[in-house]
C-alpha cells in the first residue's frame, strides 16, 4: 500500500512567507548566495577559508579533514587556544573595555564585566586550578548556577587544556554521581547555593551527597553565592573567593592541538542512559563562531542575549564560545523568567537595549500563556532579530514571537541542531532567505543534510522522512566518552555513510526543512505515520490553546489512537465542549485522520529540565502503564496530577 512508502506523512501546510525588511537587509551581514555557492563547489576549501578567517592560530593547520568514517579530524596540524581566541586577542586589539557580559542576578544584583576583566579573572582561575593540581587533559566537573564564575571556569579549563564537563545545576545528586564517575573528573567546581524563584537550592549539599557515591577522590572549589551554611572537608574543599583573588592575572594559554578534547557534555535525553558527547578544539570553535556570527547577523553594536543555561549545549556554544569568540557584548541572566514577575525577561531587554534574543519554543509558549500584557509593559524597540531552538516551533508561537516581541518586523530565525552537532546546522541567513513560520529553512553553507525514506532514498518535495547529515562538519561530535561502539551504533549504523539525527522532517519545494520531532514519537494511525509536531501545531493554532502534546494509545481498531494533552491560555476554561471544538479544529486544519480520539486538559506538561516535552511519559499514562524513568523531569508533580486525572477528565469521542 502506498501509505507505508512514505516514511512520515506530511499533512500541514503553511503558506505565509516573510521577506526581510529593506531596513534589515541594508546592514545585513550576508546579502547574496556566494557562501552557499563556494561551499557547494568545494566544501573543504570553504571550511579552510572560514577557519583562517574566524580563528587566530598559533600554528596554521596543514590538512583540512581526515574522514575515517565515522571518525573525523578537522584542521590537522593546527595549534590554538580557545580562551586566547575568546579573550586575549580582543584585548590586544584594543577592545579590553568592551563589555563581555551584562550579568543580571535573580535577586536583582548585577555586574558589568569587560573583556579585560574577564581575561584577568580567567587567568586567576586558571592559576587556581593549576594550584589545586589540575593538569592538561584532566576532567573538571562544573555544577554551578548561571553566575559569571561558570563562564570563567569553562574558559579557565580551556586555557590550561583541561576538559570541562558542565552538569546543569538543576540536576540532582544522582545525576552528578553518574557524570562524575563516567568522566573521571578529579575536581568539582560548585557554589554554596543557587537562587531559583527566590528560593535557595543547596548545591554544595547535593555535591557532598553525590561524592559519597563516587569511588574516586574529587576535590571541590566552591563559589560563595548566597552565603548559606555548608559543610566543609578541610583537606579537599577550597573557597573560590579565598583562592582565586590571590592568583596573578596572567597565565599563558596552553597550546592545544586542533583535535584535543575541549569538553564533554552529557545529553539529558528524553530516553535512555546519558551519553558523554565529545567536542574538540578547532572545529567546534569554528562552528560556534561562524554560525553565531551569520545566523544572528552580528553587528558591532549588537547586544546579544541567549537565555539558555550553560548546563546545555546551547549555553556552551551560544553564551560562551560563539559570542566571546566573536567579541560580542552579551546579557547573562541567573534566574527564572517569572521572577519576581512574568515580565522579567522584558525588563532586562529594556534595561540593556537587547538587539538579538535567542530562546526556546517552550519559553515562548509560556509567555503566550501568561499573556501579552507582560511584554506590553516594556519598551522592546531595541530588538532587531529573534532566535528559537530546542523543539519545533509551531507557526502560532513563531507569529506571536515576531509580533509581540519583534514589533511585527524582526526576523525569527528557527535554528535546528543538537548537542551532537556542536552548533547550528539548519537555519536561515536572515538578510537573505524569506522566512516561513515553523521552518528552519535550509542547511547553512558548508552543511549537507537530506531527508530520506526507510530505504535511505531522498524523499520528494512535500514528503516526510528521516533527517540525515551526508557529510562531516567541523563541529560534529568526535564520539561518546568511553563508548565508540555506542557512537557507531546510535548515529552511523542506520544509513551507511550518513549521520542519523533521529528527527523527522519534511522538505518543501523551496528546499526548506520543516522539522517534525523525534522519530521515536511518530504515531501510526490506521497505517498513516503522523508526526507529533504537526498535530501539536494544529492544536496550538486554536486561540484557547497555549501548549499541546500528542501521544498514541494502543487501539484495537486503528493500531494507535491519538490522545492530546492540552494546556489552555489564561482566561479559558476546561470543558467538554471545548475538547470537542479542538477535535474539530484539528480535523479542519489537517484532516479527519489526525483528529485526536480524546483530549485531556492539564495545567502543564511533563518536561525535561531543558524544556522538552517528555511524550514517553505521556504514552505510559495514556496506556495506563507503569511509568518509565522520571528522574529527568522538571516537575514530577505534573505526572501525578495527570495520572490522577487520567480516568475522570478525559474528554473523549468514544
Ligand atoms: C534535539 C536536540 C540544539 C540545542 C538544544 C537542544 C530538537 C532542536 C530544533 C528546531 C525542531 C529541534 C531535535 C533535536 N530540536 N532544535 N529548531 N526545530 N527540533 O539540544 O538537547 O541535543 O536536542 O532537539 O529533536 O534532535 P539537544
Amino acid at each position: 500500500m502506498s501509505v507505508s512508502a512514505a516514511a512520515i506523512e506530511a499533512l500541514m501546510q503553511e503558506h505565509r512567507t516573510f521577506a526581510p525588511s529593506e531596513d534589515f537587509v541594508r546592514s545585513a551581514r550576508v546579502r547574496d548566495n556566494s557562501l552557499y555557492e563556494q561551499a557547494e563547489q568545494d566544501a573543504e576549501q570553504f571550511w579552510a577559508e572560514q577557519a583562517r578567517h574566524y580563528i587566530s592560530w598559533a600554528t596554521d593547520f596543514d590538512q583540512v579533514l581526515e574522514w575515517k568514517l565515522p571518525f573525523a579530524k578537522w584542521f590537522l596540524g593546527g595549534r590554538l587556544n580557545v580562551s586566547y581566541n575568546c579573550l586575549d586577542r580582543h584585548v590586544q586589539a584594543g577592545r579590553g573595555d568592551k563589555v563581555a557580559f551584562f550579568w543580571e542576578g535573580e535577586p536583582g544584583d548585577s555586574r558589568v564585566i569587560t573583556y579585560q576583566e574577564l581575561l584577568d579573572e580567567v587567568c586567576r582561575t586558571a592559576n587556581a586550578l593549576k594550584q589545586i593540581g589540575v593538569r592538561k587533559g584532566d576532567r573538571v566537573a562544573l555544577y554551578l548556577p548561571m553566575i559569571p564564575e561558570l563562564v570563567v571556569s569553562m574558559l579557565a579549563c580551556a586555557r590550561i587544556g583541561a576538559v570541562h564537563c558542565v552538569v546543569f545545576a538543576g540536576f540532582s545528586a544522582e545525576a552528578l554521581v553518574d557524570r562524575i564517575t563516567d568522566s573521571g573528573a578529579t575536581l568539582l567546581v560548585t557554589a554554596d547555593e543557587a537562587w531559583r524563584r527566590g528560593k535557595k537550592v543547596p548545591l554544595k549539599q547535593n555535591a557532598d551527597r553525590a561524592l559519597v557515591d563516587v569511588k574516586h577522590e574529587v576535590k571541590m572549589l566552591v563559589v560563595r553565592r548566597t552565603g548559606g551554611e555548608v559543610e566543609w572537608r578541610q583537606e579537599l574543599d577550597s573557597w573560590y573567593h579565598e583562592l582565586v583573588p590571590q592568583q596573578p592575572p596572567l597565565c599563558d594559554p596552553e597550546l592545544m592541538d586542533s583535535e584535543d578534547l575541549l569538553f564533554t557534555l552529557y545529553t539529558s535525553g528524553t530516553t535512555a542512559k546519558p551519553k558523554g558527547i565529545k567536542h574538540t578544539t578547532a572545529g567546534y570553535l569554528l562552528q560556534a563562531m561562524y554560525t553565531h556570527d551569520l545566523v544572528f547577523d552580528i553587528q558591532p553594536d549588537t547586544v546579544y542575549w541567549c537565555s539558555a543555561d550553560c548546563g546545555w549545549v546551547t549555553g556552551h556554544t551560544y553564551i560562551v564560545y560563539g559570542p566571546l569568540g566573536n567579541g560580542v557584548t552579551s546579557v547573562m541572566y541567573e534566574g527564572a523568567p517569572d521572577f519576581p514577575e512574568q515580565d522579567r525577561l522584558w525588563s532586562i531587554v529594556e534595561k540593556h537595549r537587547v538587539s538579538v534574543l535567542y530562546t526556546a519554543p517552550t519559553a515562548i509558549r509560556a509567555f503566550m500563556k501568561w499573556g501579552d500584557q507582560f511584554p506590553g509593559r516594556h519598551d522592546l524597540s531595541s530588538i532587531r532579530l529573534l532566535g528559537s531552538v530546542g523543539e519545533p516551533i509551531n507557526p502560532e508561537a513563531w507569529m506571536w514571537y515576531r509580533d509581540k516581541i519583534g514589533a511585527g518586523v524582526a526576523p525569527v530565525v528557527d535554528t535546528w541542531w543538537q548537542t551532537e552537532t556542536g552548533g547550528i546546522m539548519v537555519a536561515p541567513l536572515p538578510g537573505l532567505l524569506p522566512l516561513k513560520p515553523g521552518s528552519a529553512t535550509r542547511p547553512l553553507p558548508g552543511i549537507f543534510a537530506d531527508v530520506v525514506d526507510e530505504a535511505g532514498k531522498s524523499v520528494a518535495p512535500g514528503q516526510g522522512g528521516y533527517v540525515v547529515l551526508t557529510r562531516p562538519w567541523p563541529g560534529m561530535l568526535r564520539g561518546i566518552w568511553g563508548d565508540d561502539d555506542r557512537y557507531r551504533e546510535t548515529y552511523w549504523s542506520r544509513y551507511p555513510g550518513c549521520y542519523f539525527a533521529g528527527d523527522g522532517a519534511r522538505r518543501d519545494e523551496d528546499g526548506y526543512f520543516w522539522f517534525m520531532g523525534r522519530v521515536d514519537d511518530v504515531m501510526n494511525v490506521s497505517g498513516h505515520r503522523l508526526s507529533t509536531a504537526e498535530l501539536e501545531s494544529a492544536l496550538v493554532s486554536h486561540p484557547a490553546v497555549a501548549e499541546a502534546a500528542v501521544v498514541p494509545r494502543e487501539d484495537a481498531l486503528t493500531g494507535q489512537a491519538i490522545i492530546a494533552y492540552v494546556t489552555l491560555r489564561s482566561g479559558f476554561r476546561e470543558r467538554a465542549e471545548l475538547a470537542e471544538e479542538l477535535r474539530a479544529h484539528v480535523g479542519s486544519q489537517i484532516g479527519a485522520i489526525a483528529k485526536p480520539r480524546s483530549v485531556a486538559f492539564t495545567p502543564d506538561l511533563p518536561k525535561t529540565r531543558s524544556g522538552k516535552i517528555m511524550r514517553r511519559l505521556l504514552r505510559d499514562i495514556a496506556d495506563d502503564r507503569k511509568l518509565g524513568d522520571t528522574t529527568t523531569l522538571a516537575d514530577p508533580e505534573i505526572v501525578k496530577e495527570l495520572q490522577a486525572r487520567a480516568h475522570e477528565e478525559r474528554y473523549s469521542s468514544e
